[in-house]
């Protein structure tokens, strides 16, 4: 079928308000908008400001309503530790009701935030949701992240309660959550005033008494008595979720998504972005604390009457590289969502794919990839594999859904491998130089998006107004500044090529180098230290540390070294992948005192470099090239 795309998108450029009225269909409203836009609101306007909706009763009781109450809502697949367990609309309704009805009984009222450290288990879906049913505003910290990472969160947010469990269960190891968040409350400045915990069956967590309540007592308790909660009528810019992402400096970003558009969008994306009907199953193989797993694991499926998944477990090793396809086939899964980094993995342990060979693939329909540049050779190795398309596209924790990509519901564009495609109806990509002036095609420039951003995307920062101003709108005037990289070619094909500030990607996790220079920083025996990322085949990049002793220190470097990687894994977490610290004598600096870690990076990365012309000591490179080479790089 020839793609309507271009039609679509043109409709859009052409009435950007219609166009969103269009769309906004899709939800069932309590007072539906009269107002598409308002220019005058926010920070650089707001959309649909005078409707209200519940985005728990849109994703769950209007499907109910509607005679799907049986159909299968959420679907948890847990290899790690043996769980299965399909939920119907109807039942995951009770059990966000009862979930809803502790929260109230905890005094959580509308606007008050509850933070959600969970790992990936249909409670943390339920829990969520039932923050969306009373009004509170979640916030999900992910996993993997320590006790300090989890205390900035908690100071930012200001959380009443905290939902948690007792374990997350990795492939290597139990992670006890408790310890951890015991000790990011005693960090934080700011104290829950309730902890709700699932007691996993792994690892029995000790209670803190009057401050710490049994999931399985009082939700069970709630559940038997079928308790019900009416949802909560919010503005449409009422706040649905803070997701914490990472920025420049260690503070992470609060990234606020609102009610109203959040819900139009991920309808939209569900038909047109990823061609789902009602009751297929679209398959984000992500984690709830990521925003790939807020839209696509815990919203948009439900939202739109599909059946989401929740797999607690890893594309190898849980137990083999078959693991996706052993999931397609067992739940007709129509469309995986995943990162390059899970298909290089894949094709690591079975280069022949002789694992799909052992599965009926029947359902399987499209491939999407995100979270990272989708590298042409796994693309061409996937589409190889699994003879389905395999799409590409872009986006950020800012966005929600794609600012490109390739919309298979309105007819798929031919595939250019190692482009996420073209900008989706709703973003006016243009390709700037630092001038704000547009360059040429094929030449490479910062991507930047033509305020306003679509629904859906974040109106602004957790209670940092300035901040969302200085650090996306003030640099391009009129523009959301993307902090990625890249071109556009002749056919109008987008190419994101890397970020323009100090954030690296690894497995598509987003991670700030400063964040991790501030914790090298804090050692005792460091002056100063520089993180960049590192070029590596499996999770594309990974952070390595370059670090300068103070002058006295006589402890060998090899301990610190050790301490320093440590340290790291300590206060920011396992998922920092954090395991190199290079001593040196000094590091590469301008003139004017700045450190090179682009040079850095690219002669550890083996790329052609230049001497830089402001460099201040041009024989330190010498010095840091020796250095990686005694680390085998
Ligand atoms: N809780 C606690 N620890 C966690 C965790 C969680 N939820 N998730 C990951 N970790 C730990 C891992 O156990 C690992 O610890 P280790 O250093 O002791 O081995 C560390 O964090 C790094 O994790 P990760 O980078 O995910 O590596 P991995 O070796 O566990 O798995 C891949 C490698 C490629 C299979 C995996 O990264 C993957 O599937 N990535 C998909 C990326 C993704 O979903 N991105 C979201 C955007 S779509
Ligand atoms: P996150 O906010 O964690 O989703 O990370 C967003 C960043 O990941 C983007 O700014 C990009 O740098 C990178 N990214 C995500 N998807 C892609 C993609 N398809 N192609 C290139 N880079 C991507």
């Amino acid at each position: 079928m020839a793609s309507r795309y271009h039609e679509v998108y043109q409709s859009w450029q052409k009435d950007p308000l219609a166009f969103w009225a269009e769309a906004a269909k899709a939800v069932d409203w309590i007072k539906p908008p009269q107002k598409v836009f308002d220019p005058d609101m926010g920070v650089y306007g707001r959309w649909f400001p005078d409707g209200t909706l519940n985005t728990c009763y849109n994703a769950l009781d209007r499907h109910v309503k509607n005679g799907c109450g049986e159909q299968a809502a959420l679907i948890y697949d847990s290899p790690v530790t043996g769980m299965k367990r399909t939920y119907t609309y109807a039942q995951l309704l009770a059990e966000v009701n009862a979930v809803a009805s502790v929260l109230k009984d905890f005094g959580v009222t509308k606007g008050d935030r509850v933070l959600a450290y969970m790992p990936m288990i249909p409670e943390a879906v339920i829990g969520v949701l039932a923050c969306a049913r009373i009004g509170a505003i979640h916030s999900v910290v992910f996993g993997g992240f320590a006790s300090k990472e989890l205390a900035t969160r908690i100071n930012d947010s200001e959380p009443k309660v905290i939902l948690t469990a007792s374990c997350g269960v990795e492939p290597n190891r139990v992670v006890k959550y408790k310890p951890l968040l015991d000790e990011a409350i005693d960090m934080a400045a700011v104290k829950p005033e309730k902890v709700l915990l699932l007691q996993r069956p792994q690892e029995k967590a000790a209670m803190i008494g009057g401050r710490d309540f049994d999931w399985g007592d009082l939700v069970v308790a709630a559940l038997a008595e079928r308790r019900t909660v009416e949802p909560v009528e919010m503005a449409a810019t009422d706040p649905l979720y803070i997701l914490y992402t990472s920025g420049t400096t260690g503070i992470p970003k609060g990234v606020v998504r609102d009610n109203g558009g959040h819900a139009v969008a991920m309808c939209w994306t569900m038909k047109y972005l990823y061609d789902i009907k009602p009751g297929e199953v679209f398959w984000a193989a992500s984690d709830v604390g990521w925003v790939v797993g807020h839209s696509y694991i815990i919203y948009a499926q439900l939202l739109h009457g599909a059946t989401t998944v929740v797999y607690e477990g890893k594309p190898v090793g849980t137990p083999d590289a078959g693991a996706f396809w052993r999931m397609i086939e067992e739940y007709k899964i129509s469309a995986l969502f995943t990162a390059p980094t899970a298909f290089r993995a894949v094709r690591k342990e079975d280069p022949n794919a002789e694992h799909v060979k052992k599965y009926n693939l029947k359902s399987f329909r499209t491939l999407f990839l995100a979270g990272e540049r989708a590298d042409p050779e796994t693309v061409a190795w996937a589409e190889q594999v699994l003879n389905v398309p395999v799409i590409d596209h872009w986006w950020q924790t800012e966005t929600a859904w794609g600012i490109a990509g390739n919309p298979i519901g309105l007819g798929m564009l031919p595939v250019k491998r190692g482009s996420p495609t073209v900008a989706m109806p709703g973003y006016d990509v243009r390709i700037v130089d630092e001038a704000s002036h547009e360059v040429g095609v094929n030449k490479m420039g910062s991507i930047v998006v033509k305020l306003p951003l679509p629904p859906g995307c974040l109106p602004t920062l957790w209670q940092q107004d300035e901040r969302m101003k200085e650090g996306y709108l003030t640099e391009f005037p009129g523009f959301y500044k993307t902090s990625d990289a890249g071109f556009v070619d002749e056919d109008g094909y987008l190419y994101v090529m890397g970020r323009t500030d100090d954030i690296i990607n690894v497995a598509g996790h987003r991670l700030s180098t400063g964040g991790m220079e501030e914790v090298l920083a804090s050692h005792p025996d460091v002056a100063e230290c520089a993180v960049i990322g590192v070029k590596d085949e499996l999770k594309g990049e990974q952070p390595c540390g370059f670090v300068v002793l103070k002058s006295g220190v006589s402890r060998s470097p090899m301990d610190i070294e050790k301490e320093l990687v440590k340290l790291v894994r300590d206060r920011i977490g396992p998922v920092a992948a954090f395991k190199i610290a290079i001593t040196v004598n000094r590091l590469p600096k301008t003139r004017s005192g700045k450190i090179l870690r682009g040079t850095m990076k690219k002669i550890a990365d083996h790329d052609p470099w230049t001497m830089p012309a402001t460099i201040d000591d041009p024989s330190i490179m010498d010095e840091i090239m020796a250095a990686l080479q005694s680390k085998g790089f």
